[in-house]
């Protein structure tokens, strides 16, 4: 079957069309238009800005990712489109347009759960072949840090989340704080990645509720930590030493506590399968800290991290939960009335 996957929750337009043959799924094409430029200037995204630019990029963005597919309107078999949560004006970009082409075109439509797409970003290629029940997924994204318990396809229980920041929101705090502008997250990962491995200004954040039994999350702390040391010091703002090993502090407190309790998320769900999903994801470091402690702690278990282009926000990842989604869908009759029925969400829950 050809999907056609649409995402607009927050300041990524993007459009692609998969094919799904006997449960592989093949991407044809993955067209993704950033706003970064356009929200860099304001340090962070606005949402009006961001309808604004969805609905100028939308349709030529589809356009493309149909052409470059090889594909018409009369071959598709389903529309998955972002229903939520993200920002309101945002995501009704996306849910209007999918909408009115499901109506024009007569295609089903089906509404996905942003993170239900990033956590399918990592069954894009074979891997699928290596997954194992139950799943679970670190959740690390600009609105969410969760550890996702699944233990079959579309089954998510939350048994840990951040108590105050999402960790891609302290990255984003953090470069604000150390003016290294927006989006934060590359900027400090790509300032971590240049430390020297000099202690000269022997810099130690917090590592918040790391030892605490549960299975949640804090960062405001660390986020809080970076402020008060350059505030005390605002000079060494102008040095790219002090710069670059705060960043590596920071990259290494918020991963070794991620880490940490996935571990201990791990010790007690025995899962067959540990998978990275969200946003930062795209970090290095965090990739491959989390997979080498996977291999030392567990025996057991298989980490997966999904490739670098489905990281990030994109419509592969949503066409992807679309079939899944639509896979196991009974009535599938009551997607053709979506196009009137379908709700968007921005808090909308997993
Ligand atoms: O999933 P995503 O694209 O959007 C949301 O669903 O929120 O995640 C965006 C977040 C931002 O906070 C961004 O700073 C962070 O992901 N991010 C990174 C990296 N690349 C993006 N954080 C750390 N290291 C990176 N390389
Ligand atoms: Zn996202």
């Amino acid at each position: 079957m050809i999907i056609l996957g649409l995402e607009t929750s927050c300041d990524e337009t993007a459009a692609s069309v998969v094919s799904v043959e006997n449960d592989k799924i093949t991407i044809l094409s993955n067209i993704v238009s950033s706003q970064i430029a356009l929200h860099a200037k304001w340090g962070g995204v606005v949402p009006n800005l961001a309808a604004r630019e969805h609905l100028k990029n939308i349709l030529p963005v589809i356009n493309e990712a149909i052409e470059k597919a090889k594909k018409k309107p009369v071959d598709l078999d389903l529309i998955a489109v972002t229903n939520g949560p993200g920002l309101i004006p945002a995501l009704l970009i996306g849910t209007t347009t999918a909408k009115t082409l499901s109506y024009l075109w007569r295609v089903p439509l089906l509404g996905i759960h942003h993170i239900e797409g990033h956590i399918c970003a990592n069954f894009i290629s074979n891997k699928i072949n290596r997954l194992k029940f139950p799943i679970l997924a670190l959740v690390v994204s600009g609105g969410h840090t969760q550890l996702v318990l699944m233990r079959k396809h579309l089954h998510y229980e939350i048994i840990g989340e951040t108590v105050d920041d999402a960790v891609g929101e302290a990255f984003d705090k953090v470069a604000r704080i150390l003016n290294l502008g927006y989006p934060g997250g590359p900027a400090v990962a790509k300032l971590a990645d240049s430390y020297t491995g000099e202690k000269k200004f022997q810099i130690t954040l917090p590592r918040p509720m790391l030892k605490s039994a549960n299975l949640n999350f804090s960062f405001s702390g660390i986020k809080t930590a970076v402020l008060y040391a350059t505030k005390k010091n605002p000079k060494n703002l102008k040095d790219r030493k002090y710069i670059s090993e705060m960043c590596q502090e920071f990259q290494m407190a918020v991963s070794d506590v991620l880490i940490a309790k996935t571990i201990r998320a791990a010790k007690k769900y025995s899962p067959g399968t540990i998978l990275l999903a969200g946003g930062v994801s795209a970090n290095k470091y965090l990739r491959e800290k989390l997979k080498s402690s996977v291999k030392e702690n567990l025996e057991n278990t298989t980490c997966l991290v999904p490739e670098l282009t489905y990281s990030m926000d994109n419509a592969a990842m949503i066409a992807t939960a679309g079939y899944y989604r639509w896979k196991n869908l009974k009535d599938k009759k009551s997607l053709e009335k979506n196009w009137k029925n379908m709700e968007t969400s921005a808090s909308l829950k997993i």
